[in-house]
């Protein structure tokens, strides 16, 4: 059996664990032949391929990023996209199968090759952990742990200076970035894309911790809108799969707050050091986990699903099931969070 392997949309620490899972468990367990697929669907679609070894994917597990590369390509675009083309392209290469390590997008297009006749197995991967088939997706942890960190130096200075510190974190649709960094550092406000806030219930709650003698942290969503906001905010264009680029509302609140409140207040955009570098224990588990379930799952010839974390089991989810619906923060779990505000 020969399989290809792919990660594509944005990178996610733990991309290159769950590569080493699948290869270490198949070739030894197996004995399938791996190839790397170069840059997500682009390399699929372009025929880009090389041999993928133990060798390659040696000590691999601590290390960010993805050694396949990643884009944001449309399987479907191009003269050589589509589902035909990439068969044939698939069987010159007497590839049996592909293992398709990505997020919402990704998932998609591996189900609609896979609705047309290739035989495709998803791995979850995103830091903003938007999945609904998944308890939790690698890369979260290690975007929380980096939050909380940066957020923890914010604090410290921000004490110094008896200012307010606006922190803006990742996540375009759903908060949980910004909830679980904002928690455990001890925010005073988190604003979150599903629950909407006006301007003056932020400032109200950044008075109220600076009445207290507290310098006021305020951590917040790139996806976050004001009351009355229609989009999130974006000033960058759009980005491959015309989505508008994120990220600045932290720099449109830091000014209105200092200008209401009077507290001097400064904006930081941790944008993607939340994405680099090593993942987490944590992270490395799960997608090595991912990786070795992904491995038996090929074998067993589970085309259509994704592998996935349910509690404290790795189950296989099809892809029907994945889409769709988003796991946002649901509303108890702000509310949880809003009893430490202010
Ligand atoms: O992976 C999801 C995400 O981290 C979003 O939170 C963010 O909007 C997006 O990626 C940014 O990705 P890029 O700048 O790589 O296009």
């Amino acid at each position: 059996m020969k399989i290809g392997i792919l990660t594509s949309g944005g990178d996610c620490p733990g991309l290159n664990a769950v590569i080493r899972g699948v290869v270490l468990k198949g070739t030894t367990n197996y004995n399938i032949e791996f190839v790397g697929i170069r840059d997500g669907w682009r390399g699929v679609v372009d025929g880009d391929f090389f041999p993928l070894t133990r060798h390659e994917v040696k000590g691999l597990s601590k290390v960010g990023g993805t050694i396949l590369g990643t884009s944001r390509t449309n399987p479907y675009e191009g003269p050589r996209g589509g589902a035909e083309n990439i068969a044939k392209t698939l069987y010159g290469h007497r590839i049996d199968g592909i293992i398709a390590i990505g997020g919402e997008g990704t998932l998609a297009a591996a189900d609609r090759l896979s609705n047309d006749g290739i035989n495709v197995l998803g791995v979850p991967k995103t830091i903003d952990n938007d999945l609904r088939a998944t308890d939790y997706s690698f890369g979260f942890d290690t975007a929380v742990n980096i939050a909380t960190d940066a957020m923890d130096r914010l604090r410290t200075t921000g004490d110094s200076h008896q200012r307010c510190m606006v922190a803006e974190v990742m996540g375009r649709h759903v908060g949980w970035i910004a909830l679980h960094a904002g928690i455990a550092a001890g925010a005073h406000v988190i604003c979150i894309p599903e629950v909407p806030m006006s301007i003056d219930e932020v400032c109200e709650l950044v008075n109220k911790a600076h009445s207290r003698g507290r310098a006021p942290l305020v951590v917040v969503s790139e996806g976050f809108k004001l009351t009355g906001m229609e989009e999130a905010f974006s000033d960058k264009g759009l980005d491959a799969f015309n989505r508008p680029r994120l990220g600045g509302i932290g720099e449109v609140l830091a000014p209105e707050i200092e200008r209401r409140t009077g507290i001097e207040t400064r904006a930081t955009v941790l944008g993607h050091i939340q994405r680099g570098g090593s993942p987490s224990a944590f992270d490395r588990v799960l997608a090595t986990r991912l990786g070795l379930h992904a491995a038996d799952a090929v074998v067993d010839g589970a085309w259509g699903q994704m592998v996935a974390l349910r509690g404290t089991d790795i189950v296989r989810v099809p892809f029907a099931e994945a889409l769709g619906e988003l796991n946002t923060v649901p509303q108890y779990r702000f509310e949880e969070a809003a009893a430490l505000f202010g």
